[in-house]
Parts: structure tokens; C-alpha cells; sequence
């Protein structure tokens, strides 16, 4: 590493000063979050025996699957969880979720805005067609976001009861878009209002990167079902794959038995070498994460594509974080 010039030093100083308060917060806020989890593994009463995994093809009665799956559902406050290394990525995840829930004539409303890139592919929007969910014969509505970058309420209120969706979507990370991020108590309002405006639609939480970054989750708050990747905050940096759905007990079976297949459901999935590193991982989040939060707020997160000014995106820790963004500015700019 060069060594760093006396001016920027002193930058650096000053804002180790200005956010330590801020670090003080997700110190706070991992310490809450962690305190969850391990009373979730102690509830559970986790054992060396559940880390193994099942090999035996099927994967039926994996004690450690099962129990793994309880410990989701404690920790987000939901009647049941989905958490398997057979999900491919957060995509996968939110397609199986949503598609597993939906059926043809029924509409799916993204209440967010114009739903993440990879999700346009899911549902239909791009130009390949085969298998999306129109294709399916779901239909699909979304309300364009004000130009705060919030939900347009007015506009929300038209929509939900022109199309009485099914499934009304709020994409909680913002993906590739300018806005901030939606807070956990903006998607408590959220839901609030589509359950007063459209009470027979459920709300799902695209929860992608928002695993313990607040000291609460969505499904504290109404939201009937949700899903995230593992290879983000839920697998802490050590998962390698893998997704999880949490929420009401019947759409996360639904969810299941698209994973799976018609009467196999939850029943089957054979975990291999994935359990130890997804016990880890899950035990690890809140920490891995809060170092995820403190690196962003000593730089500064973006949007990968053009046009490029100086982004840090991806950082596990925050040292990480702290020597790439120091390393990059020492470079570039003295
Ligand atoms: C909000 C949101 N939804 C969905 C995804 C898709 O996740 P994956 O890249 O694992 O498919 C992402 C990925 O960054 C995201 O930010």
C-alpha cells in the first residue's frame, strides 16, 4: 500500500469524527439484531448434528433443514420459512415466491415502481417471453414512483382498485434506480394502505439486501410474505448459495411445491455440505451486515453503470471498505 500524504490524513480524521455517531448506531442496531438470532438458535436448541446435512437423495426428514427453516421464522416473525440451497440466486427466489402464488386471470402489482432489471425477465417486460408470468397469463400493473422517489399514493389508490392485484409488491432495495432505499417504517405505511385500499390483496416484500439493516423487518408489520437471497445479508458473507421465503404459512408451501413439485412441497431437498455454512452465515448477518452498512457510510454506494463516478459496491467489511475507498482516492485524486 502507498503510504498516504499528510492532507489526506487529515481527511481522513475528520471523517472518522463526523460518523462515529452514525457507527455507534449500527453498533447498537447489530448488537439487537444478533441478540434475535442467537436466542433463535438457543430456542431451537441448535446442535453440532444439525450443521451435517442430508446426502440420502431426497433429503427427507433433514433435522437441520427443518430446524434451520424455524429459526427463519423466528427471527422474521413469520408462521413459516422456505430457506434452501436449491434456490440459484434472489431472481430464482422472488420468481418461485411470486409465480408459486399466482395464477392465471390473477394480477401482480408492483406498488414500487418499475420492478428490478432482473425481475422484468421474470414477469415479462424484456423481449425474451418463454415461461415469464405473462406468458402464464398474469397480468401485470405498476405504479410509477413521485418524483421524491416514493409511492405515489394518489396514483396507488386508482391502480389497486382498477385491478384488484392479487399480490401487490414493494421492492424494499432500490437495485439499479436513484432512490433511497425504502425504510422499514415507509413499508409498514405501504402496507397499511394497500390492506385499507385492497383488502383481499397480499403484500410481498422483495427484501433483497434489507435483512437485518434495521432493527425491524417487514413481516413485523402486516406484509404476508417475503423473500431474499442468502448469497446477500442473509448468508452473512459465507453462505454460497441459496434462498429464503418467510411469511404465512400456506403461500410459503405454495411457494414450496413450485420449488419442488405438487405433493412433495417442503417435504424434500436434500441440503448436502450447505447447512454449516447457512447456520454460519445466518449467525453472522447482523454483524456481516452492519460492517456492509458502516463501509457505505464511510463512502458511497451506486448504481454499477454508467455514468461511473467513484463507487464502492460489494464491500464485506469495513475495513474493507475503508482501505479500497482510501486506496482508490489516494490514487485518483493526490
Ligand atoms: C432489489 C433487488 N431485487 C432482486 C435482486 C436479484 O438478486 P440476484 O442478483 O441474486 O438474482 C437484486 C439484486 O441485486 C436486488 O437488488
Amino acid at each position: 500500500m502507498r503510504k498516504l500524504p499528510e492532507e489526506l490524513k487529515a481527511i481522513l480524521a475528520e471523517v472518522d469524527q463526523e460518523i462515529a455517531p452514525r457507527l455507534r448506531e449500527i453498533d447498537d442496531q447489530v448488537v439487537y439484531n444478533q441478540g434475535k438470532v442467537l436466542k433463535a438458535f438457543v430456542d431451537h436448541q441448535v446442535a453440532e448434528a444439525d450443521l451435517k446435512g442430508t446426502n440420502n437423495g431426497y433429503g427427507d426428514n433433514d433435522i437441520g433443514r427443518e430446524k434451520l427453516e424455524a429459526i427463519y421464522a423466528q427471527v422474521f416473525q413469520t408462521e413459516d420459512a422456505l430457506v434452501r440451497p436449491q434456490f440459484v440466486s434472489g431472481t430464482h427466489t422472488l420468481a418461485v415466491a411470486l409465480d408459486g402464488n399466482l395464477l392465471p386471470g390473477e394480477t401482480l402489482t408492483y406498488l414500487t415502481g418499475m420492478p428490478y432489471d432482473t425481475m422484468q425477465q421474470v414477469i415479462g417486460l424484456a423481449p425474451k417471453k418463454r415461461g415469464t408470468l405473462i406468458q402464464k397469463g398474469i397480468n401485470f400493473s405498476y405504479v410509477p414512483l413521485n418524483e421524491e422517489g416514493g409511492v405515489d399514493y394518489e396514483e396507488a389508490e386508482k391502480v389497486l382498485k382498477r385491478d384488484q392485484p392479487h399480490i401487490v409488491v414493494i421492492q424494499r432495495s432500490r437495485g439499479y434506480d436513484t432512490r433511497q432505499s425504502y425504510t422499514v417504517d415507509q413499508i409498514k405505511e405501504m402496507t397499511a394502505f394497500v390492506k385499507k385500499v385492497s383488502p383481499e390483496s397480499l403484500v410481498f416484500v422483495d427484501n433483497c439486501y434489507g435483512e437485518f439493516s434495521e432493527k425491524h423487518e417487514p413481516t413485523e408489520y402486516g406484509v404476508d410474505f417475503m423473500a431474499g437471497s442468502l448469497i446477500k445479508n442473509a448468508g452473512g458473507g459465507i453462505a454460497q448459495t441459496g434462498g429464503y421465503i418467510v411469511g404465512k404459512e400456506e403461500l410459503v408451501e405454495n411457494a414450496a411445491i413450485r420449488l419442488t413439485a405438487p405433493g412433495i412441497g417442503k417435504e424434500e431437498g436434500a441440503t448436502l455440505t450447505n447447512m454449516h455454512e447457512f447456520y454460519e452465515g445466518f449467525f453472522l448477518a447482523p454483524h456481516t451486515t452492519g460492517e456492509a452498512i458502516k463501509g457505505m457510510i464511510f463512502s458511497a454506494d451506486g448504481p454499477i453503470r454508467p455514468p461511473y463516478a467513484l463507487y464502492m459496491q460489494g464491500g464485506l467489511t469495513y475495513a474493507h471498505d475503508r482501505i479500497a475507498i482510501t486506496n482508490a482516492v489516494n490514487h485518483l485524486f493526490f
